[in-house]
């Protein structure tokens, strides 16, 4: 709740599946009102109906993150319906996975392309630029303002295949402290959330062998729900958690890859 006791106001990007689902409904749950932010627009309406059954409330808007315009556009949408925006949950993201270069029998076979390379920076860091700098001359204005990002436990350590997905994320950690120092002084708040194996429709087509391996690595012996991470979501949006400031939260149970 606000001073004016009206509910928080938080928007979800990829909002229509996986952790950007949990989260809106775990948001919703928790009192704030919600607009669900996706490409696939079908999957946030979903959500947004599921919310609206169990008595909360939500809007949802197809929005192409790696698009500035969508996500100006959005927050016009935002801000007419509630009026203000507490909280920004950088969660849209996709990942085309290749090597940098793929040798068999001593010949280069393939590589990442360029294209695959950027559409992976569009949406995973570019997105999360886009999306942040559209919402926060609201939240200067305000003088409130949390803005949790997703980064992933391969920002950190790297990963086989993801020359892209990892350049991207660990580019959010990058610019989450560049805003920590940056937007401190209005009441805002960036945090990152970088997320171990998490199952979702995102690591479906890993092999069996690689699941199970994944599995072994993790002290806790399981893969990660997308309600692990909204529950991280959660915490850092607090209120009080407003010492919070440019940490990079890992929930991955204790893996290290
Ligand atoms: P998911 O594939 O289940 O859901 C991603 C959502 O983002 C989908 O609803 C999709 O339509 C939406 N989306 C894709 N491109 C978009 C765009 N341009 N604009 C707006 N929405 C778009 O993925 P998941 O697993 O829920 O991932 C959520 C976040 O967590 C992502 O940023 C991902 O990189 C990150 N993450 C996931 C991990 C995992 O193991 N699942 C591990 C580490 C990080």
């Amino acid at each position: 709740m606000t001073s004016t006791n009206q509910p928080r106001i938080a928007i979800v990007t990829g909002g229509g599946n996986g952790i950007g689902r949990a989260t809106a409904l775990k948001f919703a749950e928790a009192g704030y009102a919600v607009a669900v932010w996706d490409l696939a627009e079908q999957a946030a309406e979903e959500v947004v109906s599921a919310i609206t059954a169990a008595g909360g409330v939500a809007i949802a808007r197809k929005v192409d993150v790696s698009k500035p315009e969508d996500c100006v556009a959005g927050v016009a949408a935002v801000l007419e319906r509630f009026g203000r925006i507490d909280v920004l949950i950088n969660n849209a993201g996709v990942v085309r996975d290749g090597q940098l270069v793929k040798v068999k029998d001593g010949q280069v076979v393939g590589q990442m392309s360029a294209d695959q390379f950027q559409f992976v920076l569009d949406v995973c860091l570019k997105g999360v630029f886009n999306c942040t700098q559209a919402v926060v001359p609201t939240m200067i204005a305000q003088k409130y303002g949390r803005i949790v990002s997703t980064s992933s436990v391969v920002a950190l350590y790297g990963n086989f295949g993801q020359t892209n997905y990892v350049a991207a994320k660990a580019g959010v950690v990058g610019m989450t402290r560049v805003w920590a120092r940056e937007l401190g002084r209005y009441g805002i708040t960036a945090n990152a959330v970088a997320p171990g194996f998490i199952a979702t429709d995102m690591v479906k087509s890993i092999p069996e062998k690689v699941y199970n391996a994944l599995i072994e690595h993790t002290p806790v012996g399981r893969a990660g729900q997308p309600d692990d991470i909204a529950r991280a979501y959660l915490f850092l949006a607090d209120d009080k958690s407003s010492f919070i400031n440019g940490a990079i939260l890992s929930v991955d149970g204790g893996s290290v890859i």
